[in-house]
């Protein structure tokens, strides 16, 4: 609280004096707590633009200078340093680790890679043309019925047993997605590799052939997981918190999650991203697009551009682009269509006034989609790597839930629906 600032609000002509919050950085917070209380009203903040709905110290965001800091370290500086294990660390407790803790850290998680040997048998009730993300749903979901020995969520132990094995499993679930849509053999994860090396050997060995893994790759998988690692409250964060506020088991709150990340608008829009630049095919095509997104009757959006947060620039899409140039150097993919149409798309959008005066960037998932096209990834497969990476923003996000606040999340709402009326039997309707 900050004792010496209040805010004022007039109800009916009766005055309320609302205390004010201040943050270790951005905007002071009016605390509306008891204003249904004192006064009988409600706040009225559909998408929650204006609506803080908890106190956090895990990431923090600057939309008006493109700033993301995880624990106050700035990403640009964590995706030039660090590894995705380190930032897990770090987001999970706190601090950076020390060279024991993280060696510590490395080898419980990577002796939790392996899943259950009778989840292979769950894999195999999906059709084979099942997207990744639903399988991921319903197997992350199943991981409840798997591990019962971490489901009390009053146990920190169980917690930070239920965490290790997310962080860990998930890329060898989404892999095993994988392998599950093309036909072939589930590959068992190979723990002298990183997390990141991992994951690509997962996705890409066969059993007839040795797999060695580029570094070049490897890196820019390491990063993609960083640059998505966390980013405070967004829609999944806010469904695991949602859904954490319940009491409900870390798996299913982090399945919860995963269905939430699937849309289009969130972490969906890496696929929209890359199957929009495929449809695009050609730069000619591209003013017609622009068009259609300027025009508010055609329902159509640029995807990849845009955030709710950022309005200057997205520092995770600036690290992105240049693992992007990495990535497509190395490849020796220098002309392909749509890499053409991608990079035409960002001149255009980015000196166009309708762009420059609602500031829509490329964010993100405009990049992202175009390393994992490179590496070989089928567009299915976008999203569920952003929900390997993001599993750790969850995870500490719902830690710092259940141990600091106790209250069920429960929204109010605006009643528009029919007044009070009286049931009237089938015959006289
Ligand atoms: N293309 C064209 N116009 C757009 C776009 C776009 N991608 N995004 C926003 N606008 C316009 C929108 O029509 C509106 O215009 P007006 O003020 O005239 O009504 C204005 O910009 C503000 O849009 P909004 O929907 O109120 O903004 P928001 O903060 O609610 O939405 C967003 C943010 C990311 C959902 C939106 O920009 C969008 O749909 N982008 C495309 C999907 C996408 O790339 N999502 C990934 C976000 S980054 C990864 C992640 O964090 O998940």
């Amino acid at each position: 609280m900050c004792a010496d600032k209040t805010a004022k609000l007039s109800v009916n002509g009766k005055e309320y004096d609302l205390p004010m919050m201040s943050p270790v950085m951005g905007p002071d917070v009016v605390d509306i707590r008891k204003l249904y209380d004192e006064a009988d009203v409600f706040t009225f903040d559909p998408g929650f633009t204006s609506t803080a709905a908890c106190k956090s110290a895990i990431t923090y965001i600057d939309g008006d200078k493109g700033e993301l800091l995880y624990r106050g370290y700035p990403i640009e500086q964590l995706a030039a340093e660090s590894t995705h294990l380190e930032v897990c660390f770090l987001l999970l407790y706190g601090e950076l680790p020390t060279k024991a803790q993280m060696e510590d850290f490395t080898s419980r998680i990577t002796r939790h890679t392996m899943v259950h040997e009778q989840m292979h048998y769950f894999f195999r009730g999906f059709r084979r043309d099942s997207h990744p993300m639903a399988t991921m749903v319903g197997v992350v979901g199943a991981m409840s019925a798997f591990y019962h020995d971490s489901l009390d969520i009053t146990d920190p132990w169980q917690r930070e047993v239920a965490a290790m094995r997310m962080i860990a499993k998930l890329p060898t679930i989404a892999a095993m997605a994988y392998k599950y849509s093309v036909g072939q053999p589930f590959v068992y994860p190979k723990n002298s590799l990183s997390y990141a090396a991992n994951f690509l050997h997962m996705c890409f060995a066969v059993p007839t052939e040795d797999y060695v893994v580029n570094p070049v790759l490897e890196k820019a998988m390491d990063r993609i997981m960083m640059l998505h690692a966390d980013h405070e409250q967004n829609a999944s964060t806010s469904t695991v918190r949602l859904a954490g506020s319940s009491g409900a088991n870390p798996f299913a709150c982090i399945a919860a999650g995963i269905a939430c990340l699937w849309g289009p608008a969130h972490g969906g829009a890496n696929q929209a991203c890359l199957e929009m630049l495929r449809e695009i095919g050609t730069v000619d095509r591209i003013p017609e697009y622009i068009a259609k997104a300027k025009d508010k009757n055609s329902g159509f959006r640029l995807m990849g551009f845009g955030h709710r947060v950022y309005k200057n620039f997205d520092p995770r899409a600036t690290v992105m682009k240049e693992s992007a140039d990495e990535v497509l150097e190395l490849l020796g993919i220098h002309n392909n269509p749509t890499l053409q149409v991608a990079k035409e798309l960002e001149r255009i959008a980015l000196s166009d006034d309708y762009f420059i005066s609602k500031k829509l960037y490329p964010n993100v998932d405009f990049y992202s989609g175009i390393i994992l096209d490179a590496m070989g990834f089928p567009t299915s497969m976008f999203t569920p790597i952003f929900a390997i990476s993001r599993t750790v923003g969850w995870i500490s996000q719902w830690k710092e839930m259940i141990t600091e606040n106790g209250k069920i999340g429960r929204p109010r709402q605006l009643y528009v629906g029919p007044q009070k009326r009286d049931y009237v039997d089938v015959r006289h309707r």
